[in-house]
This record gives C-alpha cells, structure tokens and sequence, in this order.
C-alpha cells in the first residue's frame, strides 16, 4: 500500500490535519512529510518555539496556551503567511493543527488560491474519544528533533531518551490531566464544525485513528495517493 511512493515525488498541494488532541495528527503529519520530502508545518510546535525562546509572541501565547484555549488568529495567521512564504512549500506542505477554526480555513482558502495551490485535502482523524486520555498523558517529545513517544503506546528503546538522537525526552505543558478537558472543550465547540465545512467543500477523507499507527500511515497514504490521481 505505501510502497507506491518514488523518492522524487512531491506533494501537489496543502494537506491538512484535523482531529482532537491526541488522535495523532503530528505522528502521522511528520510521516506524511518525510515521505513526500515535504515542510511539517505544526503551529503548535512554531508557537511552543517562541514560547522556549521568550519571544514577543511567545510570551503572549503561553497563558493561553496552558489553559488550553485557541491562540488568537492575530498571531497563528501571520506565522503561517510568513511559513508558507518560504522556498519550501513550493510544491504542498502538510498542516498539522492548522486551520483550527472555520474563520482560519476560509483565511486559508484564500492564501492557497493567491498561491497558486489546489484546493487542500483534509485528513480527519477519527477517533475513540475514550483512547485520547491515555495518549495524550501518555506523550514524551524528544527536546533535540521533536520525535513523539509514548510511555504506553509507543515507548522508545531507552527510557527518556530519543531513538534517533539520544536526546532527552519531556512532557509537554499542557498535557497535564486537569488541562487536557479544556482542551477537549475547545476542540469540540470551535475546530470540530471544520468537518462539516470541508466535508461539504468535498475535500474531507475520515481515517480510523484508533488503529496503530501503521494501519493509520498506511490508509492516510492511500487518500493522499488517490486525491493525486485527480
Ligand atoms: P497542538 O500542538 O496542535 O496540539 P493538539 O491539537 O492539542 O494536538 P496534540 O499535539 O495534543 O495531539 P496530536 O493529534 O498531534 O497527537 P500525537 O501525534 O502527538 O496545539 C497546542 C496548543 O497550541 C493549542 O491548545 C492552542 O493553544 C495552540 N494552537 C495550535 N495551533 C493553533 C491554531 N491554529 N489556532 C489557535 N491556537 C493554536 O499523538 C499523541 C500520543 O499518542 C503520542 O504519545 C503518540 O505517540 C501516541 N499515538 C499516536 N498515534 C497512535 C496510534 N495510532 N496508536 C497508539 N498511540 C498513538
């Protein structure tokens, strides 16, 4: 199923996780990437960034973010226009976390279409909501390259430290239990209505993210093969 996709080919377009947190996206999103030599554009991770680095807009950003409420568009816009500006995304990217709201996604669909790009493909993780605690409590991220672990699910070789680099791995601030229904909340009043809204645009593919993570790689790559075929 996957090994139909050659080294030198590219990503024709934008392609978009949506799911709650905790269904899989980044997993799923930095494997889409590499496979397709595409940029991984998580928001989440561009605004933990600043967060680490004390910037302006990281220090904006991080109440709002341990409470587990939806950065303000004033700031998530103007990093995606400046991100997808760059050299790389000339030929697709894959959004993970990004559109989170149907304002973001109509913003979006305009930048794709001043772009140049296809209309996205939008793939929806669908998920057993009674798994999502144990994997998002469960998550460690390598500090050095941003690999994902779990200490249930998915623990790496050596315990705390990354497979690929031995870096050290740590828990993220907002997957403290008591944040992680706030979060929830979030995700179901504000970014689960994007279903609907790209269902209707006939751009959504739902994917049975309970699965393992193989299963789940290997049904995410045959939508992304088909929509190419189009
Ligand atoms: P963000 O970083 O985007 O977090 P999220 O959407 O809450 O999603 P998560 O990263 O928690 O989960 P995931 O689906 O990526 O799961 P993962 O692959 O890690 O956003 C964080 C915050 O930033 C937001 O709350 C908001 O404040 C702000 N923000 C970001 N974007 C914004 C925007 N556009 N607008 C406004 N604000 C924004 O997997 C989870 C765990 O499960 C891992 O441990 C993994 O190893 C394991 N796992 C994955 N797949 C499987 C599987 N198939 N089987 C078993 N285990 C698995």
């Amino acid at each position: 199923m996957t090994s139909d996709i050659r080294p030198h080919e590219k990503l024709d377009r934008a392609v978009i996780f949506l799911g709650p947190p905790g269904a899989g996206k980044g997993t799923q999103a930095k494997e889409l990437a590499r496979r397709f030599s595409a940029p991984h554009l998580s928001t989440g991770d561009m605004l933990r960034e600043h967060v680490a680095q004390g910037t302006s807009l990281g220090q904006r950003a991080q109440p709002i973010m341990s409470r587990g409420e939806l950065v303000p568009d004033s700031i998530v816009l103007r990093m995606v226009a400046e991100r997808i500006e760059r050299p790389d995304c000339t030929h697709g990217f894959v959004f993970d976390g990004f559109p989170r709201t149907v304002a973001q996604a109509q913003w979006l669909g305009e930048l794709l279409k001043q772009h140049g790009f296809k209309q996205p493909l939008v793939v929806h993780m669908v998920i057993d909501p009674a798994l999502l605690l144990r994997r998002i409590t469960g998550r460690r991220t390598c500090k050095v390259g941003g690999e994902i672990y779990n200490v249930y699910e998915r623990p790496p070789k050596v315990e705390g430290r990354c497979d690929n680099d031995g870096g050290e791995l740590e828990q993220r601030a907002d997957d403290r239990e008591e944040i992680v229904g706030p979060r929830l909340a979030a995700y179901e009043k504000q970014t689960a209505p994007l279903a609907a809204y790209y269902r209707r645009l006939g751009r959504l593919r739902d994917i049975d993210a309970s699965k393992s993570v193989d299963e789940v790689a290997a049904s995410i790559v045959a939508v992304v093969n088909d929509a190419r075929k189009l």
